[in-house]
């Protein structure tokens, strides 16, 4: 538990600077409970509404229903981009583009520019016969025309589904299959690390499984590939000629904005719907208070616009502040080491938000690599999707950030929309590997499995007591797994699925997933999908996956299996099954061990003892607990005499 010792101050300079000092947070933190129609009705202000909401928090977790802002009616594009413009800041820096290869120019692309980006993809969504309430699904790689594709469907009110350029053709099957997406934006070719990563070639593979009305191709790379005749159009032929106007749809403010694909421990992934209104006012308000953000300053958030990281913190959150925001296309370590450090001097970037993982995988290449750069331009860094290890924590700190630079350690989720708790860079000390405090509106509660709420100090299973605006508001076209996966664990609470200790300070320690999610380098995966995965490989009878530390990834994929009669497990095989997993979900899901064993512990009633084979994983061999219910005893041992043999 945090002692004083760990405090690490936040600099003087943050102080003076800060738009929100401790007090002005107290203050605030206190107004957002006690009168959070006005709080928030003050921070929707900022945005541009055609009509402005009366209705502000209109929510209940028993029976789930959640609206905000509901009578309001608005366009995000509009406030993200077009007023912008209109208040006379066209030239302002919208989106700074740092392509793979350090060689390729970089893009400056302006408020007025992506206006006109933005009206010109929305024209030639129309032009497809996209229209308001339609999915579509976004699979891009790190360029600006991924982020132009977000915002021309919020443009004409269509409902995104962006889908992470790592992911497998049967992967995108699945998606465009379970939200009915009849239109996919995709590339010829992504970029990563010099390598060609072959979107189109993966989107015609899943569209042996399941058929769309049209394929928007970016040309990229310029890399061959095939086109089907009538239904694939290149986009810069099929945008020839549209209009250079596109008035942004009126929506309601419960109107869904996007749906984004996540891991949760059973089944499929489910399509977690954002709407609009709250989600505006959730990103806009967490990216100004949480980055603090000054006009002209340089942003960096090196997530990829797949992940909820990119639609929060690189698109939305960023544009609604009118901020200049980088996009990366590459990788931390292409050419060298040193790049992230490279693109930070070159752009004179100020704040850098990026994921544990990245500042461990660095980090193991020493502190040389930083060195070389100069990174005076940095004030305030930002750490985000999974917990980050003291020791990583001091490195970035002292380092990256010269020992003066404040990080905020961002806790959130795809369901949240955005930051839930975090310190503030002018208002809180801070403590390496604590998130810190929740955000306006956020109240955090630690439950223990039998419902009781603990006070103070205390650990427990981490659920959200109110609502806030940028909550997810269901499952598409599953209503009854969002209260399900949500709402049914703790009745009348959000359970994040999140394991957390409160301190003797307010800070909040988050300890992982206490469910069958894993966070392999910041990547959230359930389970159940690499068992299913394995499970359809014609050899496996039985697979059971469960995470274990990792040094660099933060939990490495560990996966027990069970071959058919008569198989027999060698290098090849393993080789296979690794091959097998990725060609099913994507290389982010590839095994990192794989054990196999005639048998998994069961108990008699056949269920699959997990903790037993997380501990065994984790080399915990002396906490195994009672494993006398179970139906054979002695594959403990026989686990573990292998588990010793190749750990
Ligand atoms: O376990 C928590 C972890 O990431 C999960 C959410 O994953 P995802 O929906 O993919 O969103 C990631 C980006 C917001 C959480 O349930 N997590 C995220 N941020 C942190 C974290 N764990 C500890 N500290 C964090 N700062």
């Amino acid at each position: 538990m945090a002692d004083q010792a760990e405090w690490v101050k936040r600099p003087e300079a943050a102080i003076a600077a800060a738009r929100c000092t401790e007090t002005e947070y107290d203050a605030l933190y206190a107004r957002s409970l006690k009168d959070a129609d006005g709080f928030w009705a003050e921070q929707a202000e900022r945005l541009d509404w055609i009509a402005k909401p009366s209705t502000i928090a209109d929510w209940s977790f028993d029976p789930v229903a959640i609206k905000w802002f509901s009578d309001g009616r608005l366009n995000i594009c509009h406030s993200a981009v077009d007023r912008h413009v209109e208040n006379g800041h066209g030239d302002a820096i919208a989106l700074i583009f740092e392509p793979d290869d350090p060689k390729s120019d970089a893009r400056q692309i302006t408020y007025a520019d992506l206006q006109r980006e933005v009206v010109k993809m929305a024209n030639t969504l129309k032009t497809m016969g996209v229209e308001k309430g339609d999915r579509v699904t976004i699979y891009m790689p790190m360029v600006p025309e991924g982020a132009f594709a977000m915002l021309a469907c919020a443009r004409i009110g269509a409902v995104h589904s962006v889908i992470f350029g790592g992911f497998s053709p049967e992967a995108i099957a699945g998606r465009v299959e379970d939200c009915e997406s009849d239109w996919i934006v995709t590339a010829d070719e992504g970029l990563r690390g010099g390598k060609r990563i072959p979107l189109k070639a993966n989107v015609d593979k899943a569209l042996e499984k399941v058929s769309v009305k049209a394929v928007l191709v970016l040309r990229h790379t310029g890399g061959d590939i095939a086109m089907s005749e009538g239904r694939d159009h290149w986009y810069h032929e099929l945008s020839e000629g549209v209009s250079d106007s596109c008035p942004c749809e009126p929506m309601d403010a419960e109107d869904p904005l996007f749906i984004l694909y996540t891991s949760g421990s059973t089944g499929k992934p489910k399509g977690v719907l954002h709407t609009t209104g709250g989600y505006a006012v959730w990103t806009e308000t967490t990216f100004r208070y949480v980055f603090d953000y000054r006009p002209g300053e340089v942003y960096w958030c090196t997530a990829d616009i797949g992940w909820v990281t990119g639609h929060s913190y690189i698109v939305y959150g960023p544009l609604l502040n009118r901020a200049t925001a980088l996009m990366f296309e590459g990788v931390p370590n292409y050419p060298d080491h040193d790049r992230f450090w490279a693109v930070c001097e070159k752009h004179r970037v100020n704040i850098f938000y990026t994921a544990p993982t990245a500042i461990r995988a660095l980090m193991r290449e020493g502190a040389g690599h930083v060195a070389k750069h100069d990174l005076s331009s940095l004030r305030l860094l930002g750490s985000v999707g999974e917990p980050i290890n003291p020791e990583a924590w001091r490195w970035y700190h002292d380092h990256v950030g010269r020992g003066e630079a404040p990080i905020v350690d961002t806790w959130w989720q795809t369901e949240t929309g955005g930051i839930m708790i975090t310190t503030l860079p002018g208002a809180h000390d801070m403590k390496p590997g604590s998130a810190g405090k929740p955000f306006f509106g956020i109240v955090p509660e630690l439950v223990e499995n039998d419902g009781v709420v603990l006070e103070g100090k205390a650990e427990g299973n981490l659920c959200i007591a109110r609502s806030w605006p940028g909550q997810a508001r269901t499952v598409y076209g599953d209503h009854d797994r969002f209260v399900q996966t949500y709402f049914s664990t703790y009745p009348g609470k959000y359970f994040t699925g999140d394991g957390c200790r409160r301190d003797e300070d307010g800070y909040y320690w988050i300890t992982g997933r206490v469910d069958d999610v894993i966070n392999v380098s910041g990547h959230r995966m359930g389970t159940a999908e690499v068992e299913s995965a394995l499970v359809l490989h014609p050899k496996v009878s039985e697979a059971a996956v469960v995470g274990y530390p990792h040094d660099i990834k933060g939990q490495g994929i560990y996966c027990y299996v069970t071959l058919n009669a008569g198989e027999e497990p060698d290098g090849d095989l393993e080789a296979e099954l690794r091959q097998w997993v990725r060609k099913e979900i994507g290389p982010i899901a590839t095994p990192d061990h794989l054990h196999f064993t005639p048998a998994l512990p069961k108990t008699r009633s056949g269920k699959i003892m997990r903790r037993i084979l997380r501990k065994i994983a984790e080399q915990e061999y002396g906490s195994l607990g009672d494993t006398s219910t179970l139906a054979d005893p002695g594959i403990v041992d026989a686990l573990i005499e292998t588990r010793k043999g190749n750990a």
